[in-house]
């Protein structure tokens, strides 16, 4: 444990963003970090417009959505880029009834209509399930999807109203009153889109205080701008690192879990043990990816002075959110034919089996899958 520990104040420290420390609210649970920003808790500029958090007076992360009310967050992905929200309250369904994104950046990740219906309690057949807190001894509020259940209700049931609710699945068939509302909100946001720089161990930022642009960085602190060569090196010596820390925090949490560890960390181990979970959440999410002859097998491409590029692709890298130089190398995905640099397109295939643009496997039955 000593020697994870001593990992992990030595490394993360090394590649995190300086101007931007990660914050949290008072039970540490959550770390706040680019695009989101704590109000009041940050310096300037630390968040995307939209994406400012708060923390309540019981500790806990909350996000406040301009139509909606407030929401405690339960988890942030910042990899796969979605947010999962819960209701102080405890009675979910009801802020269904009025629930509403506009002005805020975030997305449901599907809609389904649900018909929320209103009965007396004693025309409900024990086995539907009931919302609970909507409910009272003389009158029950159901939920469904199914148009035909609620065709099949008793006259003496009424429609409060139908209406898309954001789940995180979307049931095709489901013929039943639906407890799956009591579950978290799932949202997910597309801007700033920073999966990419996550999943090679970057942080994004904004590159310049006077306008919006992001960039991947791995020190924020060197690293305004990634065009100079001693920040490439730097970030290759980075990455590295943090590539090693991955698979030696994971192994070293195979290693603890099956000792079960029972002692409870001092107040300095705490915060290592958060970073030790969120470089194991992280990798493995991302712990299947491809092997080097697949990858190498891939076609390059090397950049001249005003050459266009081949297939659908812009000018910027997505994965490191820079610019295409001249004579630089690229690598084009088969099929859906998108290019990255060859460095970061390596890296992300080590690990995924998609394309990080559009999450197409670029030839299925070649991947060989390996857990890192
Ligand atoms: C980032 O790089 C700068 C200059 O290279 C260095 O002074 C600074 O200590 C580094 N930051 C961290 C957190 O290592
Ligand atoms: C946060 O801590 C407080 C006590 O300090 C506790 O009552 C509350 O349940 C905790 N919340 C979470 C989400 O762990
Ligand atoms: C959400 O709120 C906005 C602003 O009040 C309103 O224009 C919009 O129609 C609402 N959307 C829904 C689905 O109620
Ligand atoms: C929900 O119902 C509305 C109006 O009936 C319809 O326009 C919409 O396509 C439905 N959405 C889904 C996800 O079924
Ligand atoms: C139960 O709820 C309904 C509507 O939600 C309300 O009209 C009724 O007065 C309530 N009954 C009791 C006993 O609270
Ligand atoms: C920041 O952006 C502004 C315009 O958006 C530009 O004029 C300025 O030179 C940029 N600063 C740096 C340090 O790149």
């Amino acid at each position: 444990m000593g020697i994870v520990l001593f990992f992990f104040f030595l490394f993360p420290p090394l590649c995190a963003a300086q101007n931007c420390p990660i914050s949290f609210c008072g039970n540490r649970s959550i770390p706040v970090r680019f695009p989101f920003s704590l109000q009041g808790n940050q310096l300037e500029n630390c968040g995307y417009p939209g994406f400012e958090l708060g923390c309540n007076s019981q500790g806990t992360t909350v996000l406040n959505l301009p139509y909606s009310g407030e929401f405690l967050v339960r988890n942030i992905n910042y990899f796969t880029q979605e947010i999962n929200l819960y209701d102080p309250g405890k009675c979910l369904p009801k802020r269904l009834l009025s629930f509403n994104l506009s002005g805020s950046p975030f997305s449901a990740s599907y809609y389904q209509n649900y018909t929320f219906l209103s009965c007396p309690t004693q025309a409900v057949i024990s086995r539907f399930s009931t919302i609970g807190c909507l409910s009272n001894s003389t009158n029950s509020v159901l939920a469904t999807s199914s148009m035909n259940l609620v065709k099949s209700m008793p006259p003496s049931c009424h429609i409060i109203v139908t209406l898309p609710v954001p789940v995180s699945f979307w049931f095709a068939y489901n013929e039943e009153f639906s407890t799956a509302l009591d579950q978290d909100i799932q949202l997910t946001w597309y801007t700033p889109d920073c999966g990419g720089c996550e999943a090679i161990g970057g942080v994004c930022g904004f590159k310049n205080n006077s306008n919006q642009a992001i960039g991947c960085f791995f020190n924020r602190s060197s690293g305004r701008s990634s065009s100079n060569i001693g920040y490439q090196v730097f970030r290759i010596g980075c990455l590295t690192f943090a590539i090693l820390g991955a698979s030696f925090a994971v192994g070293m949490i195979v290693i603890a879990s099956s000792a079960r560890r029972s002692h409870r960390l001092g107040a300095h181990s705490t915060q290592g043990n958060s970073n030790l979970s969120t470089v194991a959440e992280r990798s493995t999410t991302i712990a299947v990816g491809m092997d080097d002859s697949t990858i190498e097998s891939y076609q390059k491409v090397v950049l001249g002075e005003s050459q266009g590029l081949p297939g659908p692709n812009g000018s910027t890298c997505s994965i490191c959110l820079s610019e295409y130089q001249s004579k630089e190398t690229l690598r084009c995905i088969p099929k859906c034919q998108h290019c990255f640099h060859a460095g970061c397109i390596d890296e992300w295939l080590r690990r995924n089996s998609t394309c990080p643009l559009c999450r197409n496997s670029p030839s299925p039955a070649l991947v060989s899958l390996h857990i890192v």
